[in-house]
């Protein structure tokens, strides 16, 4: 069994013969697509997600899971075992209750220069919602890449694009009003303030909600295009800008005479321009082949290291709960820097993909998704047994309300959305490149050469200066970051058993950020980055994430958001040969914002699930 596990230091290692072949490059993606016999990405695992898909008596282990999470929200610290002897206060059954349309009211959306407007995203309320019933199917139905798409699949592509655009105005399944579905989920358009909870209203991003709500929506917008062309085997494609043919929007949507155009975007990033995973809002002058590499990489650890449901999800988000508990890793990133990149900086809310409540509007936007959503399977695809989903029956009962491909209305919970293939699809299988990228650390001293970055500029190394220069400091919260900052974080436990370290991931835990919920944000979080006059860079170890803003609003538009962050720690340690140090030194750089964030304190835990 250990094999099955990835080891900590090396790269993943493929453990069995039937896995191997699922990862093994291509031969031709474009003949495998045109022959029409797609391979099937089999998300086999040798290690089984137990209490996972379904099982609605985990009370146990759900009850137990929970409490681990509030521990990390509420500070009590990261020993487990004797907080589970004590009665849990939040033994209550709390899953997120799908909204009431009859309470849905026009969104807030500001900005600083453009002050406030209202836009009316609620969805006409039709008919009362029927449950969901996981759909009957002959066969799979497969995703594929856009970038690899034939001729005969994007007329029938257009063609359902254009009439699904072509709809009356107040059809739910008409293009605007798919759009507004997000503005609605994302924009504090519903809010419980009425049923007498004060300041919560929903929000599927910054939480455990973000993955099952997009799925389940890419779902009936699919069902939808499907029905409209009549082909009930119709598949969306997938951007897919973790491989580097794909790092381009796909040529598909950049035609102007197409409604799969969008005019909306920054004219900056037309092809042959490639995308930025680690965009921060300004252009960084990278090579065709650094930037390659620094993608892959950052695909790396985004997907590799956070490898438990918490890490990779985001944070508990439960009925009564404050929305925006913590975002995942792949939502904080690349999620986020593929909206900022694509949105256009001329819009006054840096429409449509640079603010939530205008996202929609851009048809990439489905295809965006759609490859966060293969990323899903994917990653419970991988090695490693603590890759499964919550097995907590708050999360697998929280539900939303879809209209479907015959405009019925319907109640779908997140326990539906588990399985792509009970949905009836699955995705073109294409190279996971990023799978060889695994970060190394810097050399100190050594300047860049390893790296070959041939067009370092002034604005790199003026950060890099600075974080020189940037004294140490330790409990000084809450700390803004207006500059670059450097912190002494403790270790709580300096030595860990081989069994410790296979449980339990390290992780650096932020708790309170806050910021204005309007304002677009990244900084960068280095773990003992020592001098360099070049900039720190995701294929350096050194690098352990991001958090990230992506302009949106909520109901109650003075509150700030006030949200957490976990960054899995355990292999970079490993990797920086520091497992034995008492203190680490966490430096912060905001790349984005600055001085728009503080947070309300850093330290080390241990997290099992
Ligand atoms: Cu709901 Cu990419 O956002």
């Amino acid at each position: 069994m250990a094999s099955t596990v990835s080891s900590s230091s090396t790269p993943i290692t493929l453990p069995n013969s039937s896995i191997q072949t699922s990862f093994l490059p291509k031969t031709s993606q474009l003949s495998i697509f045109k022959k029409k016999k797609p391979f099937n990405f089999v998300s086999k695992k040798l290690v089984s997600c137990k209490a996972s898909n379904g099982d609605q008596n985990n009370e146990l282990s759900s009850s137990s899971n929970r409490f681990d999470r509030r521990d990390v929200l509420l500070g009590l610290g990261g020993l487990y075992g004797a907080t589970n002897l004590v009665s849990d206060p939040f033994a209550v059954a709390a899953p997120v209750a799908a909204p009431d349309l009859d309470l849905c009211e026009r969104s807030t959306v500001t900005s600083k220069s453009a002050g406030t407007i209202k836009v009316a995203c609620c969805p006409p309320k039709l008919k009362d919602a029927i449950d969901f019933k996981p759909p009957s199917f002959s066969k799979i139905r497969y995703r594929p890449a856009a970038h690899l798409v034939d001729r005969h699949y994007l007329d029938k592509f257009t063609r359902a694009m254009e009439l699904m655009k072509g709809l009356p105005e107040d059809d739910p399944r008409n293009f605007m009003q798919q759009a507004n579905v997000h503005c609605a989920y994302c924009n504090g358009a519903y809010d419980n303030s009425a049923l007498g909870i004060p300041n919560q209203e929903l929000q599927v991003h910054f939480s455990w909600l973000f993955f099952p709500f997009h799925r389940l929506y890419l779902y009936f917008y699919e069902r939808i295009l499907g029905k409209l062309i009549d082909d009930p085997d119709f598949a969306m494609p997938f951007w897919n800008w973790d491989s580097p043919d794909g790092m381009l929007i796909p040529e598909i949507y950049v035609d102007p005479n197409s409604p799969l155009y969008d005019e909306k975007r920054n004219v900056n990033h037309q092809p042959p321009n490639m995308v930025d995973l680690d965009f921060a809002g300004e252009e960084e002058e990278l090579s065709k082949s650094d930037l390659i590499k620094s993608n892959l990489s950052l695909m790396y650890r985004q997907m590799v290291r956070n490898r438990t449901a918490t890490l990779f999800h985001g944070f508990a988000y439960r009925a009564g709960d404050k929305p925006s508990p913590g975002q995942g890793a792949i939502e904080n990133n690349p999620h986020t820097a593929i909206h900022r990149w694509v949105g256009d900086q001329r819009q006054p809310y840096k429409e449509d993909m640079g603010n939530f409540y205008s996202a929609g509007r851009d048809p990439l936007f489905y295809a965006h998704h759609s490859n966060i959503d293969r990323l899903w399977n994917i990653w419970k695809s991988l090695p490693g047994k603590k890759r499964c989903d919550f097995p907590d029956t708050d999360w697998l009962d929280s539900s939303f309300l879809f209209y479907d491909e015959n405009a019925d209305l319907v109640r779908v919970k997140v326990r539906d959305a588990l399985e792509t293939t009970t949905l009836g699809y699955d995705y073109q299988r294409v190279d996971l490149p990023w799978l060889r990228y695994k970060p190394t650390p810097r050399r100190p001293g050594q300047g860049r050469g390893r790296h070959g970055h041939s067009h370092d500029h002034d604005h790199g190394r003026a950060v890099a200066a600075e974080t020189n220069n940037a004294a140490i400091i330790r409990n000084v919260y809450p700390v803004v970051l207006d500059k670059v900052v450097r912190i002494e974080v403790p270790r709580p436990k300096k030595y860990r058993t081989r069994l410790e370290k296979e449980e339990e991931e390290e992780v650096l835990v932020f708790q309170n950020i806050q910021l204005n919920r309007d304002v677009a944000v990244k900084f960068d979080v280095y773990i003992n980055d020592e001098d360099d006059e070049t900039p720190t860079r995701p294929e350096d170890s050194e690098f352990a994430g991001s958090f990230t803003n992506l302009p949106h609003n909520n109901h109650h538009p003075g509150v700030k958001l006030d949200t957490n962050m976990t960054l899995p720690i355990s292999d970079l340690l490993e990797d920086l040969d520091v497992e034995g140090d008492e203190n680490i030194v966490v430096t912060l750089v905001p790349k984005e914002g600055k001085g728009l964030v503080s947070i309300g304190n850093i330290k080390i835990d241990y997290i099992r699930d």
